[in-house]
């Protein structure tokens, strides 16, 4: 199962309103003694069995739904754990992995040793037996007033929210072995009573959201604690406390509330259909945002703040290995080039997921970037892991602020594009590609040859925003050329030099949201086998661009148009060569060669929204796709 899991804990008062539409299942229980109230649901991708309803979370123990569990990541041991639990009577009513965590702690909690274990040593004993990875939310008609909540490489997160001052923003964790007897936990209960969270206001009112993501909760709380692998949250009585098997040398002991800076509205369509369509749109201040602050236009200065003490070890490193998946992938091979010259070293891009296939050599003299806008994808995740274990620096470039990535990273750059709630990566690509080039601007300062090259970056990156709105003012061309597309099955981009990841990331967005075939390919690569497929039937887009690729770019153009092909080419403006050969055009502004892959995105960005909403597709929630992909 791969989704958002969110389950609200509410000491007093009436449980939230909370959105229907995100539900599947909603599940309440109300103690009148502790004045507790509960809710848990799910929204859910499949990763075992159709969506059905029989597959929905939250999945139960027993017809009597003694243990109830929400899943968010995959069991890769579910097999082995099903077929013993099988043995042992369990019948099994979904198709999913989850379904085997509620029946095994049934097992452990029918198999214990005597009355007094606690719930959150069930889901200790539990999780030690689960493979793979997972944020799990528990309840239990056994342990009423209590939840408890645990994760192992999936992000897991608790709001906390009071109407009052909260007494404390740190919950210290305590330590605990596995067989948990009553004195250790009458032990837990006191420190658990110093550790309390209560609101100063009245000492009472305190609600705890679990969720996996900071977006699903903000409309409630903007206080939020991050879990760590392996931690234990329970709520009991109202209270939260954290709990660990063993204490490793140099963990936190205290996991620390932090006050989100994301609002509201941010995750509001506002005058948008979709929220694809309003981040498409946001980028001229999505891309600002990325840059304040560590740009400085009077002095042409740019200061990373979280890599500038590492930036004398970056400067000696063997080669700078760029990783990630999917758009953050692209964006890495829309800057390559550009941070080969400014940095003057070897720069690799890796796909998290072959990188790992390969085994591929990591140094301690090597720097490893990794990209991602969740800072959550699990093949991201595990290569940072890989890369951190061979010693090798790691830097993460994330839009999210406490994600995985950003804490497991040694330092990094936060892209600051706010949140993007829509499937399909937009503003989240062009913003690491500024992040990027930054990072390329910061390493060459010092050098004399490069100045001239900087100053005419930095100069490009002050118009950016501008031009960014010349390109969004072309929607209405684009729809209309869309209009013309939407039937077609296939789709062809082409392009090369600083456009061909333009190529890859709009052809990525088209199959992602239309469902249509495309495919981003390199000119250089026409005569190579993609030329066979051009005749007058198949709908080519090509991106020429004035910069050093342009004869090149002319010359694959010249193939196409000798094979009957009718492209739709993405130029400069007022190309009259180009223009000349195509069958439309979408004249862009021109800037600085490395930026113009900002730029030619955009009407690409656009294309596959409209495509996708002329053939009547959900454009934020492909089919078969996650915001995050938290499983392998
Ligand atoms: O959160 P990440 O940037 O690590 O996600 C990586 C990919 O899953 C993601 O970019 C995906 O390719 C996009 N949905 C494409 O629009």
């Amino acid at each position: 199962m791969n989704g958002k899991s969110i389950c609200l804990i509410k000491k007093t008062g009436k449980v939230k309103n909370l959105d229907e539409e995100l539900y599947k299942k909603d599940f309440l229980d109300l103690d009148e003694e502790m004045c507790t109230h509960f809710g848990l649901a799910h929204t859910r991708w499949a990763t075992h069995g159709e969506p059905s309803a029989l597959n929905s979370h939250p999945h139960r123990s027993d017809n009597n739904n003694e243990f109830v569990v929400i899943h968010n990541g995959i069991i890769t041991n579910y097999k082995e754990l099903k077929a013993y639990l099988i043995t042992k009577g369990y019948e099994f009513e979904s198709e999913t992995d989850t379904e085997v965590i509620p029946k095994l702690i049934k097992y452990v909690y029918d198999n214990r040793e005597d009355d007094s274990i606690s719930f959150s040593t069930l889901v200790e004993r539990v999780i030690q037996q689960l493979e793979g990875a997972f944020a799990l939310v528990f309840k239990s008609r056994h342990y009423p007033g209590e939840a408890v909540s645990a994760r192992r490489g999936s992000p897991l997160l608790i709001g906390v929210r009071s109407e009052h001052e909260l007494s404390t923003e740190h919950i210290p964790v305590q330590y605990k072995g596995a067989l948990l007897k009553e004195d250790i936990k009458e032990k837990n209960d006191h420190n658990r009573q110093e550790s309390n969270i209560n609101s100063v206001g009245d000492g009472r009112a305190v609600e705890y959201y679990f969720a996996s993501d900071a977006s699903a909760i903000i409309e409630h709380t903007n206080k939020v604690l991050y879990l760590e692998d392996d931690d234990i949250a329970l709520v009991r009585g109202g209270q939260l406390s954290i709990h660990r098997m063993n204490r490793q040398a140099g963990e936190d002991p205290v996991r620390a509330i932090q006050t989100l800076k994301m609002e509201l509205q941010q995750i509001m369509k506002g005058n948008f259909d979709s929220f694809m369509q309003k981040e498409i749109f946001e980028q001229p201040e999505s891309v600002v945002n990325t840059m304040r602050g560590r740009i400085c236009f009077d002095s042409n200065t740019v200061i990373l703040g979280g890599l500038k003490d590492h930036l004398k070890e970056i400067k000696r490193c063997r080669r700078l290995i760029l990783i990630g998946c999917g758009t953050s992938f692209h964006a890495a091979v829309a800057t390559r080039q550009i941070l080969e010259e400014l940095t003057e070293l070897p720069v690799m891009v890796e796909l998290a997921s072959d990188f790992l296939d390969r085994n591929t050599p990591v140094f301690r003299d090597d720097v490893s970037f990794f990209i991602s806008q969740s800072g959550e994808t699990a093949d991201t995740l595990m290569a940072l892991r890989y890369c951190k274990d061979r010693g090798a620096l790691t830097v993460g470039i994330t839009n999210t602020v406490g994600s995985s990535i950003c804490r497991v990273t040694d330092c990094g750059v936060h892209i600051n594009a706010g949140p993007e709630i829509g499937v399909a990566s937009t503003k989240a690509y062009t913003s690491q590609f500024v992040g990027l080039i930054m990072f390329g601007l910061m390493m060459s300062e010092d050098r004399l040859s490069l100045q001239k090259r900087r100053l005419e970056i930095i100069d490009s990156l002050k118009d950016l925003p501008e031009l960014i709105r010349q390109v969004l003012s072309l929607d209405g061309k684009i729809k209309t050329i869309a209009e013309e597309l939407y039937q077609q099955r296939s789709l062809l981009v082409m392009g090369r030099g600083f456009n061909y990841a333009t190529c890859l990331e709009g052809a990525l967005k088209i199959k992602e949201i239309t469902y249509m075939h495309s495919e981003g390919i390199l000119a250089g690569e026409l005569k190579h086998g993609p030329l066979a497929l051009i005749d007058k039937h198949m709908p080519v887009i090509m991106i020429i661009m004035k910069d050093a690729c342009y004869s090149k770019c002319q010359n694959a153009l010249q193939q196409v148009t000798a094979r009957s092909g009718r492209p739709i080419i993405l130029c400069c403006q007022d190309d009259t060569e180009v223009i000349g050969d195509a069958y439309r055009t979408i004249e862009l502004p021109r800037t600085v060669d490395c930026l113009q892959g900002i730029l030619s995105v955009i009407p690409l960005q656009l294309l596959s929204f409209h495509l996708a909403v002329l053939r009547g597709y959900d454009v934020d929630c492909p089919r078969n796709l996650a915001k995050s992909v938290t499983v392998e």
